[in-house]
């Protein structure tokens, strides 16, 4: 037998062996995985050289501050969850190596075995309690269900970080930086030339798109079984497509899903934005969004709990402007209700961050108490009435908007 027979015969022993061991993935080499150049990564410092404004912006915003390191007290706190309160379901504060969000839940990172791993258990920012972070359905790995071994590197930093580079297993920037979105800046710091940078607004709407949809749209990998849950080597400008899978509804109740495709958790914003009209209008997140202003909620361009936002190109005299010629004849609520704030029936709570309904649903649907009655899905009305049932609510709705169209209603959509 020569050489090449027999590479050729261990090669169909090797095949063999992982067909009949289908259950136990193989890990990926780390030179397969795309790479990206770790030495283009300049820092949001540099860029605020000369973008101090865009820097000062950013600051504002929770993008500049997923990752943290522990600071229990003082004005630089950084840590939310109450460590005073025994709980197993957080680790000794002195073992705390980082803290992950601040907004809906703080997560903690910890080291096991010289691995930065996550700890079981988070702060409950709506509930002030600590709860169990187990989160087995999340991962498909199965190695990662037990939390000793959930590697923040592999799991989460690609999300969370800036310029992640898997053979080093090191991120440029510990937060969601400049260049997460820019890609690596360091050819424009020196030239500043505009060809040198990402400027999502000159790319193509999907491709603009793509680079908040890399980590606001639950899904996975492509290829070939991986280990890590971030789209490895993406790059902004690049066609995400080809290295991340986002999940669609298909009519039944998933993690991310209710049956009508509506947010059931958080970071699905991708996910259920395409499904909307607006995404049909060719609209895309930096219309309301903006990436350099935390001054409102949600870094919102205009204010949503005023309806600013929304009126922008809603408002009387705009092309897309309401049918109606009054707030209340549209919402059926006081002008001054919170029942009269668009974001409450067109982006409702349906989805879980810590606790449930506390995640905007982004498909803009106004969602028919119909629905509930039919699958149990939330709907626009209830999660305000709570203590009245969908029916009541139906009622009002049948009177209220006899046109209702067929997509608010449509549980299969
Ligand atoms: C030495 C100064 C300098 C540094 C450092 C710098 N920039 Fe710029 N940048 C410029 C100038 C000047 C322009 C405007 C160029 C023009 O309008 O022709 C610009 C334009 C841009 C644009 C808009 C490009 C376009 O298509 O219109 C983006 C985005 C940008 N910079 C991002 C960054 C980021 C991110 C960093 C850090 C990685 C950075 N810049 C660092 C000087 C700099
Ligand atoms: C595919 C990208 C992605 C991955 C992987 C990912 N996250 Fe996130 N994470 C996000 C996005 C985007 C948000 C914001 C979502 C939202 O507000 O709906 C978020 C939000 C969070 C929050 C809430 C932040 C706050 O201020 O309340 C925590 C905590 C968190 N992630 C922890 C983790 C941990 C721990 C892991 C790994 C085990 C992980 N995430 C993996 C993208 C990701
Ligand atoms: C979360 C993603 C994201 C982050 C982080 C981010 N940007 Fe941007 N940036 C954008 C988008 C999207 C645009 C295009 C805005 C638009 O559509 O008008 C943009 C546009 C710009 C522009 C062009 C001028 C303008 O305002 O349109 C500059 C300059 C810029 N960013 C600099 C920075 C700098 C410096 C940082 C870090 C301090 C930064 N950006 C962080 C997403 C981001
Ligand atoms: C590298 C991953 C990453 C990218 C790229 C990214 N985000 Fe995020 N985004 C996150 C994470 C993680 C959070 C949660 C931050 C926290 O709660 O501390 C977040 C939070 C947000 C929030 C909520 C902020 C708040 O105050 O609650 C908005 C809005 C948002 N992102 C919009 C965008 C838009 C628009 C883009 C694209 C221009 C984008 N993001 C790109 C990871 C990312
Ligand atoms: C930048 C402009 C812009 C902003 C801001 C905007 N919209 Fe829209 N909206 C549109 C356009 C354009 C359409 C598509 C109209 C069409 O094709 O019939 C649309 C469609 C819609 C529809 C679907 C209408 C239908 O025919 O089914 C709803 C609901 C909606 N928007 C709600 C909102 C809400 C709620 C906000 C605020 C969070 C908002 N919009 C902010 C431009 C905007
Ligand atoms: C009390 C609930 C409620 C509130 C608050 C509300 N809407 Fe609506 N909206 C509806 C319902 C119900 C429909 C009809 C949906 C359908 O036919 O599928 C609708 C339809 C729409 C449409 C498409 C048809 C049309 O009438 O032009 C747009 C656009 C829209 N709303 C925007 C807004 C904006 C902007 C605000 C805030 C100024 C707002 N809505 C506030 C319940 C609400
Ligand atoms: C038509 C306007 C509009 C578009 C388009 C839009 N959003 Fe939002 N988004 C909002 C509003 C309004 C809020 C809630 C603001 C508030 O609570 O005051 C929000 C909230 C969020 C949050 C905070 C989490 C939450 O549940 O409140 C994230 C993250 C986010 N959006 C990301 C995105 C991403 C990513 C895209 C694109 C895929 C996108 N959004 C498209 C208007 C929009
Ligand atoms: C953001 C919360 C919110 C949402 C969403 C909401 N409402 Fe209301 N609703 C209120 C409040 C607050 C009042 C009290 C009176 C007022 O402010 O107008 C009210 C009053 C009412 C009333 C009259 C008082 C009563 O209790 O008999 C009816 C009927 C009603 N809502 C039905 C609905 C229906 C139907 C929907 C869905 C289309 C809806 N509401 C969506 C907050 C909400």
């Amino acid at each position: 037998m020569n050489a090449l027979v027999l590479l050729r015969a261990l090669a169909v022993v090797a095949v063999l062996a992982v067909a009949s061991h289908a259950a136990v993935p193989v890990e990926l080499k780390l030179d397969a995985l795309p790479q990206i150049d770790p030495t283009q990564f300049v820092g949001a410092e540099k860029c605020a050289t000369c973008h101090a404004s865009h820097y000062q912006g950013w600051q504002g915003t929770l993008h500049s501050k997923m990752v943290q390191r522990p600071i229990a007290d003082g004005p630089g706190k950084t840590i939310v969850g109450d460590f005073s309160i025994p709980s197993t379901n957080h680790p000794a504060l002195k073992d705390v190596k980082g803290v992950v969000g601040s907004r809906w839940k703080q997560r903690y990172l910890v080291e096991v075995n010289g691995e930065e791993v996550v700890f079981n258990g988070q702060w409950s920012v709506a509930e002030k309690k600590w709860q169990p972070y187990t989160a087995k359905s999340d991962w498909w790995w199965e190695g990662h269900k037990d939390w000793k071994h959930r590697s923040n590197f592999k799991l989460c930093a690609g999300c969370h970080s800036t310029g992640l580079d898997v053979q080093a297993q090191k991120w440029q920037e510990l937060n969601i930086s400049c260049e997460s979105c820019h890609g690596a800046g360091r050819k424009h710091s020196e030239n500043s030339r505009i060809e040198d940078i990402v400027n999502p607004a000159r790319l193509s709407i999907e491709r603009s798109m793509q680079v908040c949809l890399a980590c606001h749209q639950a899904g996975r990998p492509h290829g070939p079984q991986t280990e890590y849950a971030w789209a490895v080597g993406y790059q902004p400008g690049d066609d995400l497509n080809k290295f991340w899978q986002g999940f669609a509804p298909d009519g039944k109740v998933t993690p991310e899903f209710w049956h009508n495709g509506t947010a059931k958790k958080n970071r699905v914003q991708g996910n259920t934005f395409v499904q909307s009209v607006m995404h049909d209008a060719h609209l895309q997140c930096s219309n309301c969004h903006d990436s350099h202003s935390g001054r409102h909620t949600a870094m919102t361009i205009k204010s949503a709990s005023n309806n600013a936002l929304c009126l922008t190109c809603h408002a009387p005299g705009q092309r897309q402007h309401l049918k109606e010629k009054t707030l209340p004849e549209h919402t059926h609520h006081a002008a001054n209700s919170t029942g009269s704030r668009c974001i409450e029936c067109h982006m409702a709570k349906t989805g879980e961050n810590s606790v449930a309904a506390e995640a905007r649903n982004h498909t803009f649907d106004f969602i028919s108490p119909a629905i509930t009655l039919k699958n149990g899905d939330p709907n626009s009305c209830n999660i305000c009435h709570k203590d009245r049932t969908a029916q009541w609510s139906l009622d009002f709705v049948n009177q209220w908007y006899p046109k209702l169209k067929a997509a608010s209603q449509r549980p299969d959509k």
